[in-house]
C-alpha cells in the first residue's frame, strides 16, 4: 500500500495515521473505524485554494457528498472553501455546523419545494438550477418569500468524460441539467433573465468523476465558454460565473496518475482568461467542486480480519467485519482498493489473498487479489483511499451499524462520528397497535 498523508510505519511496524498508531485506533474505538487525517484533508483544501483561489481568484467549493458531518463541515470552513450540498439533510448538517449559508450551492436535479424553501430561508449563496420546472419552481417560491435567489443553471455540455479519453455524445441523455446542443439552455437562459424573483449568475457543467485526463476539462471549457458567448450576442448578458464542476482523480491503486491541483488550476483557468479575450468579454469568475480529491486519499478505514478460508488452488479468502455496507464502490463500481496488515505493516508480503467483507452477497469483496503478510484472525486491516463515497454511500444492508468516524491529527484521535448502536438500528422502528403483545423472554 502506498502511503499517503502523514502515514507512517512506526517503530512497532505498526501503520501509523496523524501521529496515531493505527492498532491502538482499532482496540480504544473498534472496528470497522472510518480514520480521517486532518493535516491531509486540510492540505488538500489548501492546495485547492493556492491553486486556484490565490492565482486566479476562483472559488473553491467542497462537494460535501463525498464526506460530511459537522467537523467536516468545520474544517471546510475554516480553510475557507465553499460547500456544495445536494440535498436538506446536506444543507441540515452545514447549518448545524454553523457554517456560513453565504457559501453554500446547492445541487440536485429534484430539488423539493420545501429544500428550496429551507435553502432560501437560511440565505443559501446559489441555487444550481437543474430544469426549466425548477427555475419556474423557484421564482415562485422565491416570490412568496419575497427574497431573490441567486442561480447558476446546471447545462450539459455533451461531454462524456472517462479516464483517458473524452467524447462528446452520449452524456446529452442524462438526467442532469439543460442540453446546450439543442437549444434548451439558450432558452431557459433567456426566461431566466426575464424573470423577477432569481438572479442569473452563471452556468455550471460536471462532466465526471475520477477524471485523470485535463484535455476532458478544457474541451468542456471551450464549450461552456462558446455557449457564454452565445448568450453574450443574444442577450447582452455576460455570465459572471462559469462552474466546471468537480472530478479530478486520485490515486488509488498502481497505474492512477492523477494530475496535481495546481496543473488543473492553470489549465482551465488559462484557457477561460484566453477565450474571454478572445470573445471579447469580461471572463467569468471560475468555480470548481472538488470531492474525492480533498477527502478521499485523507480518509483510510480499518477493520478486523475474522475468518480466514483457503480452498486449495482456488483462492484465499480473508474476511474482515466491515464490507460493502461501509464501501460499497467494489460492489457497486468494481473500484480498486490498497490495503496493508496496520499491525504487520513493517512485514514483506508473503501471499496472494482476497478480501472479502461480512455481508450476505457474493459480490462483497473488497479487494480481490492482494498481496499481503500471512495474514491470521485478529489481524488488524487498514484499507487507503477510502474518505471519499464510502461513509457517505454507507449502507444498514443486513442491520449492521455503521462505523465509527475519527479525526486524527498531532498524535491525537478524536470521534467525529459515534459507532451506530443496535438500538439506533430499531429507532424509527414502530410495532402496530395489531401486532402489539406483552413480549416475555421465559416464551409461552
Ligand atoms: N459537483 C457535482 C455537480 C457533482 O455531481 C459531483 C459528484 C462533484 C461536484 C464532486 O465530484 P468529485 O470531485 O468527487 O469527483 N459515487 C461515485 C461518484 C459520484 C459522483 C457524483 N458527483 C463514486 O464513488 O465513484
Amino acid at each position: 500500500m502506498k502511503l499517503n498523508g502523514t502515514m507512517a510505519v512506526n517503530q512497532k511496524g505498526h501503520l501509523e495515521i496523524g501521529g496515531c498508531d493505527t492498532v491502538d485506533l482499532a482496540g480504544e474505538f473498534g472496528t470497522p473505524l472510518y480514520v480521517v487525517d486532518e493535516a491531509h484533508f486540510r492540505q488538500n483544501c489548501r492546495d485547492y485554494c493556492r491553486a486556484f483561489k490565490d492565482k486566479y481568484g476562483a472559488e473553491v467549493i467542497y462537494a460535501g457528498k463525498t464526506l460530511l458531518n459537522l467537523a467536516v463541515c468545520r474544517m471546510v470552513d475554516e480553510e475557507g472553501l465553499g460547500l456544495d450540498v445536494v440535498s436538506g439533510g446536506e444543507l441540515y448538517t452545514a447549518l448545524k455546523a454553523g457554517f456560513p449559508a453565504g457559501r453554500v450551492y446547492f445541487h440536485g436535479n429534484n430539488k423539493s419545494p420545501a429544500e428550496l424553501e429551507m435553502a432560501l430561508g437560511a440565505g443559501v449563496k446559489r441555487i444550481i438550477v437543474d430544469s426549466l420546472f425548477e427555475l419556474e419552481l423557484l421564482n415562485e417560491i422565491a416570490g412568496t418569500a419575497g427574497s431573490k435567489a441567486g442561480i447558476i443553471l446546471r447545462l450539459t455540455p455533451g461531454v462524456e468524460a472517462h479516464t483517458h479519453e473524452y467524447v462528446k455524445t452520449g452524456q446529452i441523455d442524462c438526467k442532469f441539467g439543460l442540453v446546450i446542443d439543442n437549444g434548451q439552455a439558450l432558452a431557459v437562459v433567456k426566461r431566466a433573465l426575464e424573470m423577477g424573483n432569481v438572479v442569473l449568475k452563471g452556468i455550471h457543467c460536471h462532466i465526471g468523476s475520477q477524471i485523470f485526463d485535463l484535455g476532458a476539462y478544457s474541451h468542456t471549457a471551450r464549450l461552456m465558454m462558446s455557449f457564454a458567448k452565445q448568450i453574450y450576442d443574444v442577450t447582452g448578458y455576460a455570465i459572471k460565473e462559469l462552474d466546471l464542476g468537480g472530478g479530478l482523480g486520485v490515486y488509488y491503486t498502481e497505474g492512477d496518475q492523477a494530475p496535481l491541483v495546481s496543473e488543473f488550476a492553470d489549465t482551465v483557468s488559462r484557457f477561460v482568461l484566453k477565450k474571454a479575450s478572445e470573445y471579447e468579454m469580461p471572463a467569468p469568475k471560475i468555480i470548481v467542486e472538488p470531492g474525492r480529491s480533498i477527502s478521499g486519499p485523507a480518509g483510510s478505514t480499518l477493520y478486523t480480519v475474522g475468518a480466514v478460508k483457503e480452498i486449495p488452488g482456488v483462492r484465499k479468502y480473508i474476511s474482515v467485519d466491515g464490507g460493502m455496507g461501509d464501501n460499497p464502490r467494489p460492489a457497486l463500481y468494481q473500484s480498486s482498493y490498497e490495503a496493508c496488515l496496520a499491525n504487520k505493516a513493517g512485514m514483506a508480503p508473503a501471499e496472494v489473498v482476497s478480501v472479502a467483507g461480512k455481508y450476505c452477497e457474493s459480490g462483497d469483496i473488497l479487494i480481490r487479489d492482494i498481496i499481503l503478510p500471512a495474514a491470521a484472525a485478529g489481524d488488524i486491516l487498514a484499507v487507503s483511499c477510502t474518505g471519499a463515497y464510502n461513509y457517505s454511500m454507507s449502507m444498514n444492508y443486513n442491520r449492521l451499524p455503521r462505523p465509527a468516524m475519527v479525526l486524527v491529527g498531532g498524535g491525537r484521535a478524536e470521534l467525529i462520528t459515534r459507532r451506530e448502536s443496535y438500538e439506533d438500528l430499531i429507532k424509527n422502528d414502530l410495532i402496530p397497535q395489531r401486532l402489539a403483545r406483552v413480549y416475555t423472554t421465559t416464551g409461552g
